[in-house]
């Protein structure tokens, strides 16, 4: 696959205000999320979660790729056609997770490091077979006294690169997730300085790996505020520290930056996009989304597990993308919100 093939691929997913659905939770985080709705998770279940994701009527108008994982790649829909099948039907490109986890990192309590890297080429020759075209590998990073260290950061930043350089090679966009977490209480100045930090060591790792930037989609978290810090930063000050910070860090050449939502209230994380967008200042990327909770939440609840709110679960999931989407173009006002869930 040329590079030129991969900068394409990497362009269609976020075109027109598209964006990403993240919906690769491991069977045990998704077992974790239905079980806080007593919702029983088994294989079964979880495919006819996904499904009702994936077959939203009208859906493709504002997700343009989706994320999978391994359990739900091997899936078939409830009329027999592979998941992946679906979703290339209706025109979104399948995408895959393909590390194995943050796990502890030694010789450094409380941080941990994404592990994965061992038979990846292989794994991504097979998953492209079955018909994923980009992948994905989270990075976390926690703030804390100390933390985080410069052996965590460039850990995790040398793994994502030499992930992202064989995605290339195996003709697969790479996701390229260094994930900041919300956890704790620093302030969100602390936020900007720490994720300034890790796209930085990220940047200077992908170039040492001889990654095609034009041919990858970074995905970041905002410039937050910890969760727990008693001053919460308002919209616009988070709109402006997360654009000075990627200006700052993030080269031209990447065609484009989805957001994690990691953890940030649904409404919140459509605001956040909206005001980033809208604020002023030099956007030389597409500023999108890639969310996980924040897109599925809603349609979660309502859904409860039963097949009978299936088109409920479908209509809020079609509301919430259609306002992410807005708000990936810079066309967001609360206002939607009622609009859109009435229609
Ligand atoms: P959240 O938007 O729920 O953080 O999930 C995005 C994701 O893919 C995390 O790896």
């Amino acid at each position: 696959m040329t590079t030129t093939a991969l900068a394409d691929t990497a362009r269609a997913i976020v075109a027109a205000g598209k964006g990403v659905l993240a919906a690769d939770e491991t069977p045990r985080t998704l077992t974790q999320r239905l079980a806080a709705r007593t919702i029983e998770s088994t294989a079964e279940t979880r495919r006819a979660y996904r499904e009702m994701f994936f077959t939203t009527p009208g859906i493709s108008e504002f997700i343009g790729g989706v994320i999978l994982q391994d359990e739900t790649i091997h899936q078939r829909s409830s009329t027999g056609t592979p998941l992946v099948g679906l979703l290339a039907q209706e025109g979104i490109t399948p995408g895959i997770k393909v590390d194995n986890g943050a796990r502890p990192l030694a010789g450094s309590p409380g941080e941990r490091v994404t592990e994965g890297l061992d038979g990846l080429r292989d794994r991504l020759a097979s998953y492209r077979e079955m018909g994923a075209r980009f992948a994905k590998w989270r990075a976390v990073v926690l703030i804390g006294e100390g933390l985080p260290t410069a052996g965590c950061v460039n850990a995790n930043a040398h793994a994502l690169a030499r992930y992202a350089a064989l995605c290339q090679e195996e003709g697969l966009v790479p996701i390229v997730e260094p994930e900041v977490l919300m956890d704790g209480a620093h302030t969100i100045d602390r936020s900007e300085q720490v994720t300034g930090r890790v796209l930085q060591a990220v940047f200077d790792a992908l170039f040492e790996q001889n990654v095609s930037l034009e041919g990858m989609l970074l995905k970041p978290n905002m410039v937050i505020a910890g969760q727990d810090c008693e001053r919460q930063a308002s919209v616009e000050e988070v709109a402006t520290a997360t654009l000075r910070t990627l200006s700052r860090h993030v080269p031209p050449a990447v065609p484009a930056i989805v957001f994690l939502s990691g953890g940030q209230d649904h409404l919140l994380a459509t605001k956040h996009l909206g005001a980033i967008n809208q604020v002023g200042g030099p956007k030389p990327w597409k500023l999108s989304y890639s969310y996980g909770r924040a897109l599925q939440d809603e349609a979660l609840e309502v859904w409860d597990g039963r097949s009978e709110n299936v088109p409920a679960g479908q209509h809020a999931f079609y509301h919430r993308a259609k306002c992410d989407s807005a708000a990936a173009l810079g066309r967001y006002r609360t206002e939607m919100e009622s609009e859109a869930a009435s229609a």
